[in-house]
């Protein structure tokens, strides 16, 4: 079988990787792999249950009853106890819990196979905090997105706005303020770039924009490893 990438992509809230993420993923016809969805399951679990993030045992347990059905094409889901929970957990509230969440050493440990057996055959574009750093150190090109917190702010309340949600831009960047320190001060597996990301500003740069040097890039390192890209 030809050898397919890895490629991650890391950034802050609101950085544009999920989208763009999404659409290198169906551009090269590779598998997308959203982490941030598997924290926002479990923080959305531990809600609905009463599980204290102090609760090793219990969060571990969420861990385990997650499932994941990749598939080619379109928006990734999530599983949890069989329930697909995907359509429930996309909201700035499970976001900041999701962010809490994921500061615990139990779920970053109990969460790192499944991430790890998605990538095992490559040919996967895998978007989170710690995909280049930690989940898949020896990935084939990794990325890391940034925009400044302004913009971020903007296009993050266009989304609520868009999916009929009330919002209030300051609130929205004091929440991506808080989720940005967080996300990057904790003591696991920080929000950083690996050392040999292509780091990417995208403030100012539209999807398309950003995409574009993504597949740049991607292709250049198919050609330097001999293998095809579309
Ligand atoms: O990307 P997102 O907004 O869906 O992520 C929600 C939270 O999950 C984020 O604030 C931090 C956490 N997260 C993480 O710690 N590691 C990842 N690989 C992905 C998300």
């Amino acid at each position: 079988m030809e050898k397919k990438l890895i490629i991650t992509v890391d950034g802050p809230a609101g950085s544009g990787k999920s989208t763009v993420s999404r659409i290198l993923a169906e551009r090269i016809s590779y598998m997308y792999l959203d982490t941030g969805l598997l924290y926002r399951a479990i923080a959305y679990r531990a809600m609905q249950h009463g599980i204290s993030i102090a609760d090793d045992e219990a969060l571990r347990e969420l861990c385990d009853n997650i499932t994941i059905p990749l598939e080619m094409g379109g928006d990734m889901r999530v599983l949890i106890d069989g329930e697909d929970v995907s359509d429930n957990v996309r909201t700035e509230e499970i976001g900041m819990l999701a962010s809490s969440v994921s500061a615990v050493p139990a779920v970053r440990d109990a969460l790192l196979p499944l991430q790890r057996s998605a990538g095992k055959y490559g040919g996967i574009v895998t978007e989170g905090r710690d995909m280049g750093t930690v989940v898949f150190p020896n990935a084939d090109v990794k990325f890391f997105l940034d925009a400044d917190v302004g913009e971020r702010a903007r296009r993050r309340y266009a989304q609520l706005v868009e999916n009929g949600g009330n919002a209030n831009i300051d609130e929205v960047k004091r929440g991506l303020e808080l989720r940005d320190y967080r996300d990057t001060n904790r003591a696991v597996a920080p929000l950083k770039p690996a050392d040999d990301s292509s780091v990417i500003d995208t403030t100012g740069i539209d999807i398309e924009g950003v995409v574009k040097m993504m597949v740049v890039i991607v292709k250049e390192r198919a050609k330097e490893v001999g293998i095809q890209s579309r």
